[in-house]
């Protein structure tokens, strides 16, 4: 057998010796991708071709294969347990499995910076320390099944306003300390088989061609052996390569290919500079184990999985009010009213490329009624239309045929505009109803010159209907062999894809029954190749503000579910403040006026302002939790389970409390001129509170914090722990989230006031108290030293601060750091 198939050979010696047998054309071929997903096989020495898939909130498909849905980044960061994060990536790498692929795009570890980050629900904190924690299980839990992470973006990838040309001009120390840290932490703790190079441009280079943030720091200085891949596109010269960047993506190859073989020819790159590069992408083959025979079978949309998925979003419900303990509600009730927008259509995830294709989910309002059983009525209400266009319909509500037997449409695809030509191929279709975004444009389809999706759609209510077509290109939409969208309607203004290219969307109402499918074909014709772009969106009737109302008034509790649109929080733009969208604040006054025991849940992966808190007594955060989202906030809101979460970032009183709200006039430049004061760092340094501190979360129960156990002296850069006694002195179990902030005395060097460096979990019994350790490591001290290019601990005092949140400190103590 020839060393490289051998598994049982050192992965060193096993990636030289292919190394060893290929041409450098061969090399160079390997160094970007064969398709959207995929890298190149070499088929004379049986090397499959690995595949790759989005993350981070389960696995991705774009032929529109269902997968479970996981809670999002936040939300897993929001449990503060490094354990559920663990679980979760262990159920997406088995999934990732079943489905075919060895690398998952994920984990998301860029800093929440704004509050308003379209990618924020991807993401998990705006503190680091939290960030690496959870960031390093994450990438453990899904290589322990032989599943490659990817670390992404590298770096200071913190909006989505022009986020391929944005220069970020941030100063080095803050770069280290905030931006890059946890990526420090995570490669060097968990050796994540991949890193993503980010789009935009740090200090006017490309992040895929940064030389120093690819090789001098990630690589040498951090000793990283993996494989560095670019973002989608991200790639814009040849150049890249010698900068540090393994593998261009996706294929077919834009810049690399026989571009780079050229530049290799020339000495613009250099041989030895692809025999590293090529190194990296043999590494990451062998070590997929493609070579080693049948991998593990893995496991897709299980009960362990859904299990898994319930469990991390009950536990990452953040409580952050309850005044006189009105959670948990008393399940013996007799009627319940669900209100809102997100009562009706539950957010479960965000959106574009993190975004999982769903299968057939339970609703609130089935969840609540499966909790309260028989006895208990439970009534739903949306009160307000939250969707700023017609959002993107459940599969289910469409079928291929008169019968009804399947969801989704039949998709034909043809080889002529106007659907003419030779019919090329017929596929089922749930995604093109699943995504409005249905960016195609990447996907593996260049010959299809048009298509056609058709089936029947099924209203679930009577009244007026809305339907929206967004196309580049014509495209046209007719019910009952009637046109209802046509291209030679106005279009309004023009709005733009996941790219940034311009896509009209066109609108029409008509009124439907319930009861009866009605016939719908959808005919597409792009513009160009390549600037394909169809969507699909359905808006119900609306509904009566009022009627909400007086559901509320007859009501003995009321859930009103408020948060983001199906298209708030997504890759590709940032929110322009943090106000709900639609006339939601009016909708919670008035219910809030009309029923005072009235629960507000809400459903987003961001901060949002909330106008109404004070007539609020109780506002629990759902974030955006996965398919299981809706049982699991059944459990928490009757008392079945505990709400787990605490919040893993500021929500601001006002969107013009963050620092960093502005946009700069010049939005291809972002000034990070807040350096250090992200996040709570802000708030302590300006000595302003939040509306909810970062670390905030209230739980079932109370807890009384002990005196804090803390040597009065340590050594620079050892490690060491303190402890505290806690006790739960309430009625309930309930999860307590210790967390540890330091803060310098008298620094050398400006510093925030305090920072985060150590947490843990504990779940008490009634009455049960429990000495919980919390270790400081080697850099908790620790400051980048601009001068001396590196960590350093300066001696000095500092106050171990022990609390329950940024804003809550519970026992303090100085130790003396001396050299
Ligand atoms: C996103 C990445 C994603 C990639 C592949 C890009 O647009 O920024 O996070 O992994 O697409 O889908």
């Amino acid at each position: 057998m020839e060393t490289y198939r051998n598994a049982d050979a050192p992965l060193d010696v096993r990636v030289a010796d292919l190394m060893g047998r290929l041409t450098l054309q061969e090399k160079v071929r390997l160094l970007a991708g064969a398709s959207h997903f995929n890298l190149h096989a070499i088929e004379r020495l049986g090397v499959p071709s690995l595949s790759v898939t989005d993350g981070p909130t389960g696995v991705r498909s774009l032929r529109g294969e269902i997968a479970t849905v996981f809670p999002v980044g936040v939300a897993l960061a929001a449990t503060w347990n490094p354990e559920t994060a663990r679980n979760v990536a262990g159920a997406i790498a088995r999934e990732a499995l079943a489905h075919g692929d060895q690398v998952v795009l994920a984990p998301t570890i860029n800093i929440m910076r704004i509050p308003h980050w379209g990618r924020n629900f991807e993401s998990y904190s705006e503190d680091p320390h939290l960030t690496a924690r959870i960031g390093v299980a994450y990438v453990q839990g899904l290589q322990a099944e032989g599943v490659g992470a990817s670390l992404k973006h590298y770096a200071a990838n913190n909006q989505e306003l022009e986020r391929f040309e944005v220069d970020v001009r941030v100063d080095e120390r803050t770069l280290r300390e905030i931006y890059l840290a946890a990526f420090e932490a995570v490669v060097k703790e968990a050796d994540p088989w991949t890193v993503m190079a980010s789009y935009n441009k740090i200090g006017g280079v490309y992040a895929s061609e940064h030389r120093r943030l690819l090789t001098t720091i990630l690589k040498e200085e951090w000793g990283y052996e993996g494989m560095v891949v670019s973002d989608w596109n991200a790639v814009k010269a040849t150049t890249a390569a010698a900068a540090g960047l393994d593998l261009e993506m996706p294929g077919p190859e834009r810049w690399f290919g026989d571009k780079l073989m050229a530049s290799v020819e020339r000495g613009d790159v250099l041989e030895s500079q692809i025999e590293d590069n090529v190194r990296r992408v043999i590494r990451l083959i062998v070590r997929s184990g493609l070579l080693d025979g049948p991998r593990p079978a893995g496991e897709l949309r299980t009960p362990r999985h859904a299990a898994i998925a319930c469990d991390a979003a009950a536990e990452a419900m953040t409580l952050l009010k309850n005044e006189a303990e009105m959670l948990p509600l008393s399940p013996q009730m007799r009627r319940v009213a669900l209100i809102g927008p997100n009562a009706v259509r539950c957010q479960l995830q965000g959106g574009v490329s993190s975004k999982v294709v769903t299968g057939r989910t339970t609703s609130l309002l089935e969840a609540f009624r499966a909790r309260l059983g028989p006895k208990v009525e439970v009534h739903l209400a949306q009160g307000v239309d939250s969707e700023p266009y017609p959002p993107i319909p459940a599969p289910w509500l469409f079928s291929p045929d008169e019968t009804r037997s399947g969801e989704g449409l039949e998709a034909q695809y043809y080889a002529e505009p106007g659907c003419g030509g030779a019919l090329l191929a017929t596929v089922a279709e749930r995604a093109f109803v699943r995504r409005v975004s249905a960016n195609i444009a990447g996907a593996d389809r260049p010959t299809y010159a048009s298509f056609r999706w058709a089936g029947w759609f099924w209203p679930e209510r009577s009244g007026d209907y809305e339907f929206g077509l967004r196309a580049t290109g014509e495209a046209t939409l007719t019910l009952e062999d009637e046109a209802l969208i046509t291209p030679s309607m106005p279009a309004t203004p023009d709005h733009y894809d996941v790219l940034g290219r311009i896509v009209p969307r066109r609108l029409a109402r008509t009124r439907l029954e319930a009861g009866r499918g009605y016939r719908i074909v959808v005919e597409y014709t792009p513009l160009s190749e390549g600037h394909e772009y169809i969507g699909l969106g359905v808006r119900d009737p609306a509904e009566s503000i009022e009627h909400a109302i007086s559901l509320a008034r007859s009501a003995d509790a009321v859930v009103l579910v408020l948060g983001s649109a199906s298209i708030t929080e997504a890759e590709g733009y940032d929110r322009v403040n943090l106000t709900l969208p639609g006339a939601q604040d009016e909708l919670a006054r008035h219910v809030l006026g009309a029923n005072p025991n009235t629960i507000v849940v809400i459903n987003t992966g961001s901060p949002v302002a909330m106008p109404w808190i004070e007539d609020a007594p109780a506002v629990l955060q759902m974030w955006l939790p996965g398919e299981t989202g809706p049982q699991a906030l059944a459990e928490v809101v009757f008392g079945d389970r505990e709400p787990g979460g605490r919040l893993p970032m500021s929500f601001p009183a006002r969107f013009g409390d963050h620092p960093a709200h502005a946009v700069s006039s010049d939005p291809l430049t972002c000034d990070y001129s807040e350096a250090l004061a992200v996040g709570y760092r802000h708030y302590d340094a300006i000595e302003a509170a939040p509306l909810f501190p970062f670390g905030h979360g209230h739980a079932y129960t109370s807890f009384h914090y002990g005196v804090l156990d803390a040597p009065d002296q340590a050594t620079a850069g050892q490690p060491f722990a303190v402890e505290i006694e806690v006790a739960n002195t309430g009625e309930r179990t309930g999860d307590e989230v210790v967390q540890l902030y330091v803060a310098p005395r008298t620094p050398r060097l400006p510093r925030p006031p305090k920072e985060l460096k150590a947490f843990a979990k504990v779940r008490l019994a009634p009455g049960e108290r429990r000495t919980v350790r919390l270790e400081l490591g080697e850099k908790a001290f620790a400051v980048w030293d601009v001068e001396a290019k590196g960590w350093v601990v300066d001696p000095g005092a500092y106050d171990l601060l022990v609390g329950r949140s940024a804003g809550d400190i519970r026992a303090a103590s100085t130790v003396r750091v001396v050299r």
